[in-house]
């Protein structure tokens, strides 16, 4: 069998959590266009159907789901849904996320704190048990965690620590969960991103001028990541052609964590 056969996902259908923009669809559109029919999962239902539109427009088979996963019980609901009208996936990619807050330690009240962890962590884990706990049955199946270099360094620029928090224990859920599942043939791996120029990204940089310069300096290539630039590493370990790659944490960060 050729290496490009070998990252083929003729076949294979694949859930990703957070993918109607960003990380999540640039991931969505790689799996969709090495050959897995896709099931996009986030809030708004048109911004679903947008993207949707344009996975279909290169003739990717894509279904929407709309879903809150703030919470655990959103997150058990959507994937009772999954299993309800598609079966069980053979990737997932635990997408959702993000830090949400801006305040230091010594003010962020404990509710703000525990939302942080619902979003990055909870719902990845109620996301794997489900979907993750489905494949083992199959003996086949990939799991792809998006944490963050903030799992492993604290960006002094941007406060909320139950962010950093949150990604590391889900780096330390991907590997243990990874432990457990190899005999099954179930991989489970996490990426973590540097900056990238995402929407919400866009969004902190025009509330605080100079700030992508600032974040830029701090980084040895000297600009943010592109949302494609992540979709070939979604893609390998989401292929046959990582089988021998479980409880492995790839860094993306064009140089970040190296200084
Ligand atoms: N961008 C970066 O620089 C960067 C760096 C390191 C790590 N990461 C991680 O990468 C992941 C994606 O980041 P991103 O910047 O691409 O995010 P983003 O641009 O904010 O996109 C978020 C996606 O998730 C959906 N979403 C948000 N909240 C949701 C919820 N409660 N339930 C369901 N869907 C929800 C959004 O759609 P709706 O709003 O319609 O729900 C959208 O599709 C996150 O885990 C983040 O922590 C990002």
């Amino acid at each position: 069998m050729s290496v490009w056969d070998r990252l083929s996902l003729k076949g294979k259908r694949a859930v990703i959590t957070g993918a109607s923009r960003g990380l999540g669809f640039a991931m969505a559109e790689a799996l969709g266009q090495a050959g897995a029919e896709l099931i996009l999962v986030a809030r708004d239902p048109d911004k679903l159907h947008q993207a949707q539109q344009k996975l279909q427009e290169q003739q990717i088979p894509c279904h929407t789901l709309p879903a809150d996963l703030s919470t655990p019980q959103g997150a058990e609901q959507m994937c009772q849904q999954v299993l309800d009208q598609f079966g069980t996936p053979d990737v997932l990619i635990n997408n959702v996320g993000g830090r949400r807050i801006d305040l230091p330690t010594e003010e962020l009240p404990l509710e703000q704190w525990l939302r942080i962890l619902d979003l990055n962590l909870n719902q990845a884990f109620v996301c794997t048990k489900i979907l993750g706990g489905a494949m083992l049955k199959r003996r086949w199946g990939r799991v792809i965690n998006v944490a963050s270099i903030c799992a492993m360094i604290a960006t002094p620029l941007i406060k909320g620590r139950s962010y950093e928090t949150a990604k590391a224990a889900l780096v330390m859920f991907t590997r243990a969960t990874a432990a457990d599942w190899a005999p099954y043939g179930v991989t489970v791996n996490a990426i973590a991103p540097g900056a990238f120029l995402t929407d919400t990204n866009r969004r902190w940089f025009q509330q605080r001028p100079g700030f992508q310069q600032q974040i830029e300096q701090e980084i040895p290539m000297r600009r943010l990541g592109s949302p494609e630039e992540i979709g070939p590493l979604a893609l390998l370990l989401a292929s046959d052609a990582a089988s021998y790659i479980t409880g492995a944490v790839f860094v993306i960060d064009g140089g970040r964590t190296l200084v």
